[in-house]
């Protein structure tokens, strides 16, 4: 008598391979690279002991609710465990998987280099431009070395505030203070021993708005950091500031930073994470030269992307087995 899973996406090969090779559940995939279709989702998710999602499906009273009218007509829910494939998790309704007595697995930690990684290589690559100078290669815009052409802002002699010194944050902090960073500010709910490391100074968030030539934003998506990054935030950063997102894209109100960009007032932006994902092609963000738009790519090496598929699914096999997983969520 196997237990039931289901997978909502196409994952990495190895995280399947420990799946399928367990022996303790039969497992269905909606094996595509497109997202799973919300119905099919649904009937996916009934009857199964297991779910592996990714940070693109909404789990949430609807779900939840799905299983209620099932029950209703004499249904069971079986669903123990909930392994997402992210280190976010406000994809997922919290309170009512709680209430239900689901576990729930992520990948904290796995991805933290790389995410870290590429925040660097997004802000360098909004701050000195390089979008725009390989579009200018490839459009013939080049026609020589012009001494006050492309001109971006440096980090040697910088202060960059890292808005959530978490794990991610404190990652980015100390790949960034090797570049000649004069001051690391940090904000958040409280002060962290771990920031002594990258000389970290804890001020309020406003200081760090703006006293900051790069503002790095690193913190999760709660009810308290929506919207956080608003008009009256923007207003406050000076107009040489480099703004960078690699959190969740609801932590900033893009028309708002869109008026910012286009206004002058900050000097650019670069997001890993937009609302809503994909960004639709005709956004007015995209019009900006001074924007810089990726697809949510934080975590995207090949090697991440086969150790957080093979950490779902040893969490999504724990959680079915009743053990401890490698790494829950304290709900
Ligand atoms: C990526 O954004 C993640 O949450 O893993
Ligand atoms: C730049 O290439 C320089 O020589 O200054």
């Amino acid at each position: 008598q196997l237990m039931k899973v289901y997978v909502t996406r196409r994952i990495p090969p190895e995280g399947m391979k420990v799946l399928t090779e367990a022996g303790v559940c039969k497992v269905s995939v909606w094996d595509s690279d497109e997202p799973v279709p919300r119905a099919e989702l649904l009937e996916g998710v009934s009857g199964a002991h297991g779910l592996l999602c990714l940070l693109s499906d909404r789990i949430d009273t609807d779900t939840d609710q799905h299983h209620y009218r099932r029950r209703s007509a004499g249904y069971r829910p079986n669903l123990k465990v909930i392994s997402t494939l992210s280190v976010g998790f406000d994809h997922l309704a919290i309170n009512e998987i709680k209430k239900r007595g689901v576990r729930v697995g992520y990948t904290p930690d796995v991805l933290t280099d790389a995410t870290a990684e590429l925040t660097v290589a997004l802000l360098l690559a909004t701050a000195r431009r390089l979008p725009e100078g390989v579009q200018e290669v490839k459009s013939g815009g080049w026609s020589t070395w012009k001494p006050l052409w492309l001109c971006g802002y440096g980090l040697t002699g910088s202060t960059v505030g890292v808005i959530g010194l978490g794990r991610i944050g404190l990652a980015i902090a100390r790949r960034l203070k090797p570049f000649g960073v004069k001051r690391l500010l940090y904000s958040g709910r409280a002060a962290k021993p771990q920031a002594a490391e990258v000389e970290g100074e804890y001020v309020p968030l406003d200081t760090l708005v703006s006293e900051s030539d790069f503002v790095v934003v690193s913190c999760s998506l709660t009810p308290d950091t929506q919207g956080l990054c608003d008009k009256a935030f923007f207003s406050k950063m000076k107009s040489t500031a480099v703004f960078i997102n690699t959190s969740r894209g609801s932590v900033v109100n893009q028309e708002d930073l869109y008026e910012a960009l286009s206004s002058g007032q900050i000097a650019a932006a670069g997001l890993d994470v937009t609302t809503p994902e994909p960004l639709p092609t005709d956004h007015p963000l995209l019009t900006l030269k001074n924007c810089v738009v990726l697809p949510h790519i934080g975590s995207a090496t090949y090697s991440t992307r086969g150790i957080m598929g093979v950490l779902s699914a040893n969490n999504l096999l724990a959680g079915l087995q009743g053990a401890a997983m490698p790494s829950e969520l304290a709900l």
